[in-house]
């Protein structure tokens, strides 16, 4: 490689933290430069001298340690690095990290820094499994954090399970390989919407649906991954944000419609993840609503189609719709590609652990004209497959062919996690 990738590469406390010496040297011989800060429990396992050895520099680990302040302070260093790599990532870390301490000067980092952060989780089969860990692991995710590995086999505690650390060559050479779809949206405005709408009938009830958000989440993450300004209008949802993603939050649709359309004249892209309401109450009480007899009537009304106001105005941008379906998807899809006059569908079946309120899903992607299957994976992995199909279709500035054909990087290494179960269409 010709760039020098400058990676601050945190070491925490686990057995496997002896092979991070012969990590800091596969970066350094694929031109990165390394700058090694250790955990006081790492220091229990290997000294700060090992790796001021091999990567030249000295190593850091006290945030109060005023001489290397003054040298480097924490925010610099957190500016400084254009990678953040944890290797190893120990149980420990993995739930400070999700939960945003700022306890010590690595964990400080990982706040401090718009850097990728890439962990490498290593500790005892049992501790991986732990829901907590799994939960964290999540939020991690969630919030655009790559997970490499850990790899199954032998255990330092003569266990046999998940729990290993990937080899220092695997994890050197995924971390310096660049995400498959880098830099295909680069300085592009996304505009996405994601979540269920929660329409008011009185002060404590409202009408939603079973969306969860991970959908719409994911595609705002695999856009940011892909280099463009992301913003997301998210109806009530239990997420973080992903890292570098703009976020406003509403509740019904009219509030999603109006987000939509104050930041819509910047957008290169909408797609419309959200399940947005299609009923609206017509009146919301102001009193909790009494029970009188055996029914009640609800008067409702079309709630604003959002999808449908952005395609239908006359300079737009590049719009992708989702349909969520029950039955005949591609039918279903298809009409409501033409009917919404949409660049785009992302359709999927409801059920069968897929779609709603779960971790994977699967898409059958329609445009005018094409159609391509995105197979069943975890949410991410289809959101970085569906922004890849978006690139392709995106009409290009200058009129030059569309880039359909551009070559596509092989997709990287598979995480063995892998589920422990302006450039605006003018019409
Ligand atoms: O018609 P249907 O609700 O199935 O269409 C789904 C698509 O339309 C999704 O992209 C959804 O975000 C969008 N939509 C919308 N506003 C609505 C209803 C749906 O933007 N009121």
């Amino acid at each position: 490689m010709t760039v020098k990738t400058r990676i601050l590469l945190g070491v925490t406390g686990g057995i496997a933290a002896y092979k991070s010496p012969d990590l800091v040297r596969r970066l350094m011989e694929r031109g990165a430069e390394v700058q090694v800060v250790m955990t006081a429990a790492a220091q229990k396992f290997i000294t700060p001298m090992s790796f001021q050895a091999v990567s030249g520099r000295p190593t850091r680990s006290d945030l109060w340690d005023s001489a290397a302040e003054a040298a480097m302070g924490h925010i610099e260093l957190a500016r400084w690095a254009q990678l953040v790599l944890i290797a190893p990532a120990s149980a420990d870390f993995i739930a400070r990290l999700a939960g945003g301490r700022a306890d010590d000067l690595l964990a400080t980092l990982c706040i401090a820094t718009e850097a990728p952060i890439v962990i490498a989780p290593a500790m005892n089969r049992v501790m991986w499994a732990n829901k907590a860990t799994q939960a964290n692991v999540d939020t991690l995710m969630a919030r655009g954090v790559r997970v490499l590995g850990p790899a199954s086999g032998n255990q330092a505690c003569g266990e046999i399970g998940a729990g290993r650390m990937w080899e220092p060559l695997q994890l050197a050479e995924s971390v310096l390989e660049p995400p498959a779809n880098a830099g295909l949206l680069t300085g592009l405005n996304v505009l996405i919407t994601a979540g269920p709408t929660r329409e008011r009938l009185d002060p404590v009830r409202y009408l939603t649906n079973r969306s969860s958000g991970k959908m719409g989440f994911a595609v705002a993450a695999a856009a940011r991954e892909a280099g463009a300004h992301v913003t997301v209008v998210s109806g009530p949802v239990h997420l973080p944000t992903p890292t570098g993603v703009t976020r406003i939050d509403v509740e019904s649709a009219r509030e999603m419609y109006a987000a939509v359309h104050r930041h819509i004249g910047e957008a290169d892209v909408f797609i419309a993840a959200a399940a947005v309401a299609d009923f609206q109450p017509v009146t919301v009480a102001k009193q909790k609503i009494k029970k009188q007899g055996v029914s009640v009537k609800l008067e409702l009304e079309p709630a604003p189609d959002i999808v449908k106001s952005v395609a239908d105005m006359a300079k737009r941008p590049f719009v992708v719709g989702f349909a969520a379906e029950t039955d005949n998807v591609e039918d279903n899809a298809r009409s409501k590609l033409k009917r919404k006059k949409l660049d785009m569908i992302a359709a999927n079946q409801v059920g069968d652990g897929i779609a709603f309120d779960c971790e994977d899903n699967a898409l059958t992607v329609l445009w005018p004209g094409g159609k391509s299957e995105v197979t069943r994976g975890p949410k991410i992995d289809v959101a970085r497959t569906l922004i890849g199909l978006i690139a392709d279709r995106l009409p290009p500035p200058d009129g030059s062919p569309r880039r359909g054909t551009r070559k596509r990087r092989p997709p990287p290494p598979a995480d063995s996690r892998a589920r422990l179960r302006s450039r605006r269409v003018r019409r």
